[in-house]
């Protein structure tokens, strides 16, 4: 199956055919069972499964553990600060290219650079001003591009997905070399930062006053240095690293396709775009500052449901891949074998005629919460759902929500100049970029 346009309106076709699930059978030793109805999809994700791309069993429960206070909303509180600051320099940068008479804008571009610049302050407190200078002089944020961009490249190219040839390729030293400048990044950070705790104790508090103009706040590192299981162990530095450096790539090209997705779909939409803008005026008016808290977030409804349909349609995520060893029942008393790989189609599901009527069709109303709670609550899965979902979902909304809601209080959306081309490359892109149009709205107009 391609990832392009076409291929996705063949897996379209296959979900309009077969309704729950269908088997590949690629040579006589290797099966795949491609899933996508959420009475399938449940008993799968609800098993503890072992992700292919990930650590095992074990290791990985441990480490879930001691990653959730990370996650916990009284620290995520502390981040929508930065939201605020980096969508406010994108729409700086936005406004002078306006006014250079700059006229279709490429969103992932943008969206990608700004959430790169959020998460690397929520992660480590780093101020890259990435967006400023577009990353180009950053050697860390030229290697984060670079890996995602060589990861797609060799999904592609069939011989490269042997290690053997693909680490003796030009391709693959570049990744080696970009990798090492990642890990040693990471890794410096790390282990200044746990000096310093050894030496001053656990930061004061969760708003200190930074050198670099942006409040401080407990980052990741720190909470992950803090951690401790129930036998008062903490993640080695090697582990913070490695979990630094997934949130690094788990986190921001996810939000971005997210992000720019929802300005698609209301660009496309002046309708809910008009009615999301009044929600939003109605919640800042009056205030001096046009800062979104995080109480504010649950006063979004309607922009929620918006977000929320968004993701149904353009989920940043196709599919996740599940090795189980041993037989899976699934309804009918059907049985996938052991040694099957499934194939759980995040993208199948939300586009399940079955479950959601004229699925092609964007609409927020969806996801009014009467009509929610009539629905299987696998219907919806842009984070997985289960044991193994995603740990950075209340992260992303959180950001989604500040990002979306600031860029309608200040600007109309509008399509672009040319049609766009679906296409996944690990996350959901377009064929040559995402490009819409922005008016600039002035205050008098709320
Ligand atoms: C809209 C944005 C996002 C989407 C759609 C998304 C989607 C997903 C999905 C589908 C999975 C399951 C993968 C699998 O089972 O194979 C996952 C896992 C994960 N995500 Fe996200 N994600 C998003 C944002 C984030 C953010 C912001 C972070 C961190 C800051 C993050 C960190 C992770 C991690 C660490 C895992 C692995 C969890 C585990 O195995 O226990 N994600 N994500």
């Amino acid at each position: 199956m391609r990832s392009d346009e076409d291929g996705l309106q063949a897996v379209d076709e296959l979900v309009r055919t077969y309704r729950h699930s269908c088997a590949w059978f690629l040579g006589p030793f290797y099966n795949m069972v491609r899933l996508f109805h959420p009475d399938y999809v449940k008993p799968l994700l609800l098993a503890p499964g072992q992700s292919l791309l990930l650590t095992n069993g074990t290791k990985w429960s441990r480490q879930r553990r001691l990653l959730t206070p990370a996650f916990h909303f009284d620290i995520l509180k502390n981040y929508i600060y930065i939201f605020n600051k980096s969508t406010n320099i994108m729409h700086e940068n936005w406004r002078r290219l306006l006014a250079e008479g700059k006229k279709d804008f490429n969103m992932f571009e943008y969206v990608s650079m700004m959430t790169l610049d959020s998460l690397l302050k929520c992660t480590f407190s780093y101020d890259s001003h990435c967006q400023e200078c577009s990353g180009k002089s950053d050697e860390y944020i030229s290697a984060i591009f670079e890996l995602s961009d060589l990861a797609v490249k060799r999904q592609r190219y069939l011989p490269h997905h042997w290690d053997w040839v693909y680490h003796r390729s030009a391709e693959g030293r570049r990744f080696r070399r970009a990798c090492e400048i990642v890990h040693s990044f990471t890794a410096a950070i790390v282990q200044d930062r746990r000096s310093k705790i050894d030496q001053q104790g656990p930061p004061e508090s969760f708003t200190q006053t930074a050198k670099r103009g942006y409040r401080r706040t407990v980052d990741f590192i720190d909470v992950l240095l803090l951690s401790r299981d129930e036998n008062g162990e903490g993640l080695s530095n090697e582990e913070i690293k490695a979990q630094a450096d997934t949130f690094m790539f788990a986190g921001h090209d996810t939000t971005a396709s997210a992000i720019s997705w929802v300005l698609y779909n209301l660009a496309m939409h002046q309708e809910f775009q008009d009615r999301c803008r009044s929600e939003i005026n109605d919640l800042l008016s009056g205030r001096d500052s046009e800062e979104i808290t995080w109480d504010d977030l649950s006063s979004l409804t309607f922009t929620t449901m918006c977000i929320k349909e968004s993701l149904r349609l353009h989920s940043p995520i196709s599919a996740v891949t599940r090795y189980y060893s041993q037989d899976m029942s699934v309804p009918g008393e059907r049985i996938i074998p052991a040694g099957s790989i499934c194939l759980i189609s995040i993208y199948g599901t939300h586009r399940n005629p079955d479950v959601w009527p004229n699925p092609e069709v964007y609409d927020p109303m969806r996801f009014d919460p009467d009509k929610s709670k009539q629905r299987s609550s696998y219907a919806f899965i842009p984070f997985s759902a289960g044991p193994r979902n995603c740990i950075g979902q209340s992260f992303a909304m959180a950001e989604i929500r500040v990002v979306v809601a600031l860029t309608l209080r200040r600007f109309r959306v509008l399509p672009g100049s040319k049609p766009v081309k679906r296409f996944y490359m690990i996350v959901m892109r377009t064929e040559g970029g995402l490009p819409l149009m922005l008016e600039p709205l002035m205050p008098a107009q709320e």
